[in-house]
């Protein structure tokens, strides 16, 4: 039997504290040589681009192979969302898939859960921080929900080019996690926060690296191609480098192909794998004045550790639908 999960099911079974349990988990797997994780292979039919995200995770007994497609036509031809995605979980033991569910919600919550785990391993540890989020779309809300669970947060201040979008952040996210959130004028006022996270669409730099605070902590996870940057060079300069991996921020990642290819940094500025740091291969922060920036391209491992602890939930509430294919 194959259960199916939707958007919703998914939802009501995960949680920021547990994703980033099972995300911490996959990247000392990463580290530790127990996962296999081959590079997204992308196929582009003519409306659109159509990414297959394999990954296995020994220890954690994790299979899974998550879809995701980008048709920008989609909203106004079908009435459809431009990102699709779903993640089929299979059993290790006999290959056969276990589940199918929805992925939307699950990528949003194991971004943040990516994040979360690299700020409670980066970030400074004094508590009542203020966090600042450049974006306040549907990935930045799930980053605030990992902030909070990182680190003891005073206020969130949010930086948006739609005001509207600033006006939903505000509304859903305060109550949800009992915060105070700030909408902000300009990206200079967010300098003030001890953390900051980037969550746009932007494919240019968001803010003057030059201006910000010794002792801030960073997690880039919007641009995601060759030749899209939400970080500026003298932000990278400045800062301890820490990728979800090294092979994908090389093959991935603006942020650090662009200062590398303009001879503003060499390669050996990549400081880390996020796997070293939670494994204790490398350490993390080495006082309270250092920039730490970590950089997400987002990891099918993510994926496959997320699906197999909604999978497992599920299962145990009797929550989804069994079908026999
Ligand atoms: N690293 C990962 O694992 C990962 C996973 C999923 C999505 N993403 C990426 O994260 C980004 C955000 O995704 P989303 O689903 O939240 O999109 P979204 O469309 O819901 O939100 C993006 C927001 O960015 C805002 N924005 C654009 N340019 C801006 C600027 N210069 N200053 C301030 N705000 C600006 C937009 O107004 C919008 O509200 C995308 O680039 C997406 O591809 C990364």
């Amino acid at each position: 039997m194959t259960l199916i999960l939707s958007r919703s099911e998914v939802a009501s079974v995960l949680n920021m504290k547990d994703c980033m349990a099972v995300v911490e988990q996959a990247f000392g797997e990463l580290a530790a040589g127990t996962a296999v994780l081959p590079l997204r292979t992308a196929i582009a039919p003519p409306d659109g681009i159509s990414l297959y995200m394999p990954a296995y995770l020994k220890q954690m007994g994790a299979l899974a192979c998550k879809v995701v497609t980008v048709y920008k036509n989609n909203p106004a031809k079908y009435n459809l969302p431009t990102t699709i995605g779903k993640v089929l979980l299979q059993d290790p033991g006999t290959g056969d898939v276990m589940c199918i569910m929805d992925g939307g919600y699950l990528t949003a919550v194991r971004t943040g859960a990516a994040s979360g785990v690299a700020t409670r391993h980066l970030a400074r540890k004094d508590t009542g921080q203020v966090a600042g989020f450049f974006g306040a779309g549907v990935q930045a809300k799930m980053q605030l929900w990992a902030m909070a669970e990182a680190r003891s947060l005073s206020k969130a201040l949010v930086y948006d080019l739609s005001e509207e979008a600033m006006k939903k952040f505000i509304g859903e996210m305060g109550p949800k996690l009992n915060l105070e959130i700030i909408a902000a004028a300009s990206p200079d006022e967010l300098m003030k926060a001890d953390i900051l996270v980037t969550a746009t669409s932007s494919p240019t730099p968001l803010f003057d690296g030059n201006k910000v605070r010794e002792g801030t902590h960073i997690n880039g996870i919007g641009s995601h191609t060759p030749n899209a940057r939400e970080l500026d060079s003298a932000i990278v300069k400045r800062s301890k480098f820490v990728g979800d991996s090294m092979e994908a921020c090389f093959k991935e990642a603006g942020d650090i192909m662009i200062p590398l290819n303009a001879g503003e940094i060499q390669k050996e500025h990549f400081y880390a794998e996020l796997g070293e740091i939670v494994t204790g291969r490398k350490p993390g922060r080495l006082d309270n004045s250092e920039i730490t920036l970590f950089k997400s391209n987002g990891l099918a491992i993510q994926d496959a550790a997320t699906a197999k602890l909604v999978y497992e939930k599920a299962f145990a509430a009797g929550i989804g639908l069994q079908v026999e294919i």
